[in-house]
């Protein structure tokens, strides 16, 4: 186990490149699965639950050579359905696309319950499910996962999705890729993702059209092709970034971003007092902040409104700003554990509920020791040590890394102090080789 040691209290400053998105390149390899033949993944981020996936698919059989660090070779030919690995596929929630893919392949999907971020709410797959049996597939549960079958094949179907699921958008889309007729999905999801995954499939031969709206038609084809493919940057990690910023004070350019998917983020960071320009034809936002920041209202909402995976981050901005801001959560309630850990550093709420929360601005935070909570609720934690004044300790490390590529790297180049070590029990700690008014390793 690792943790993060942060010391407070220094402005950001410099560039930033953003990376791959997680979100679009899990769907993508898992996706690569329904391809004989070989493409190319570039943009892809060095993040943790790639790495799950790579596994996942690689004990499956299929060929995942690295060309460089962010760039796979896949070749899906090898896969074989319905043996994915249990305790690989309980680490993270998109290897519930499997389903997807393997009914799409085998008319036959067996998985363990996927895992991933665990809030209070629970994350169903419902939706996946009723889709999957609207194109003929029987699906259950059994005592470790969920199973299925298409006794006459999976076939085109027409399919309403109660909620504009992410997750029942992309599995719908992996089964309906190479299964014949027509099939359409209303009420779906609108993420960059999702139009991400499409033109994918497409450059690989699938007739997918009207991704980005919430009527998705898929007509079946019978094969894929290889392709070449760049991972669209990440929305969230940039929010993260440009929202860290605002918070610390200073000024950072993001690079490799598109703006476009970053418009709800930059609007109520404006309305909160930093000072934000987007540059599409450049892929840059930039981002300045004198921390003279105000209480907004946020209300987080389905792509293009304001992203549920931001929602913890401008938490951590809501604790230093001045007045009181109000959260509502409307995708994923109960994500707020978080907030007990911020807490430690003086954050102060004054009202919480599992679909909202109420927090009143501080002048000043104070170092803490926090245990990540999930990954975006980790990422909160390392913008309130930023802020702080002190050193603070964030353990459980390994869930923000499930999400962001070397984040200690790329805070330390825009002026953090900022360390990873390991997370030794203290009797354990060489106290010697540690500062003892930092905490810091010397
Ligand atoms: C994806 C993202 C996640 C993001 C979320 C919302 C990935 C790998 N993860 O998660 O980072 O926070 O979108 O933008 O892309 N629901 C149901 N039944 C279902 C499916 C969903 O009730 O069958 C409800 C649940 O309350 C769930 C919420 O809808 O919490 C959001 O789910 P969904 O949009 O499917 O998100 P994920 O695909 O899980």
């Amino acid at each position: 186990m690792e943790k993060l040691i942060i010391t407070g209290g220094k402005q950001l400053n410099g560039t930033v490149a953003i990376s791959g998105m997680k979100n679009a390149a899990l769907p993508i390899l898992f996706a690569c699965a329904l391809n004989q033949q070989t493409c190319v993944l570039q943009n892809v981020p060095a993040v943790k639950d790639i790495e799950t996936t790579v596994s996942i698919l690689t004990a499956m059989g299929v060929s995942i050579r690295h060309l460089s660090p962010t760039t796979l070779e896949i070749n899906g030919a090898g896969f074989q359905p319905c043996t994915s690995p249990n305790p690989l596929v309980r680490r993270i929630r998109a290897s519930s696309y499997l389903m997807g893919v393997e009914l799409g392949v085998a008319g036959r999907t067996r998985i363990a319950f996927p895992g991933g971020c665990d809030f209070d709410g629970g994350r169903p797959l419902d939706l996946h499910m009723k889709g999957f049996e609207a194109m003929g597939a029987e699906m259950r549960t059994y005592n470790e996962g969920y199973m299925g079958h298409a006794p006459d094949g999976l076939e085109g179907a027409k399919i309403y999705l109660n909620k504009a699921s992410v997750g029942a958008t992309v599995n719908l889309i992996l089964a309906a890729t190479l299964t014949p007729g027509h099939t359409v999905i209303s009420n779906a999801a609108r993420e960059p993702h999702i139009v991400s995954l499409a033109r994918f499939l497409n450059e690989c031969g699938a007739n997918i059209v009207n991704a980005g709206t919430s009527e998705i038609h898929v007509e079946g084809v019978s094969s894929l092709h290889g392709c070449t493919y760049r991972i669209p940057p990440d929305m969230i990690e940039a929010g993260t970034y440009m929202a860290a910023v605002a918070g610390t004070g200073g000024c950072i350019t993001l690079t490799g971003v598109y703006p476009e998917h970053l418009q709800a983020t930059i609007d109520k960071l404006r309305e909160m007092g930093a000072t934000v320009e987007a540059n599409n034809a450049m892929e840059t936002v930039t981002v300045s902040s004198d921390r003279n920041l105000f209480a907004i209202e946020l209300e987080t909402q389905p792509y293009p409104g304001f992203p549920t995976d931001m929602q913890p981050q401008f938490a951590a901005l809501m604790a230093v700003a001045k007045g009181t801001s109000i959260i509502r959560e409307n995708i994923i309630g109960g994500r707020f554990a978080y907030l007990e850990q911020l807490k430690r550093t003086g954050v102060k709420t004054i009202g919480e509920a599992k679909e909202s929360a109420c927090i009143e601005g501080v002048s000043r935070l104070s170092a803490a020791n926090m245990t990540a909570t999930d990954l975006r609720g980790g990422a909160a934690m390392v913008m309130v040590a930023l802020m702080a004044t002190g050193t603070s300790e964030i353990r459980n490390v390994h869930l923000i890394d499930r999400g962001y590529d070397n984040i200690e790297g790329k805070l330390s180049a825009l002026g953090a102090t900022i360390l990873r070590c390991q997370d030794l029990p203290s009797e354990n700690l060489p106290t010697s080789n540690f500062s003892a008014v930092t905490g810091i390793p010397l």
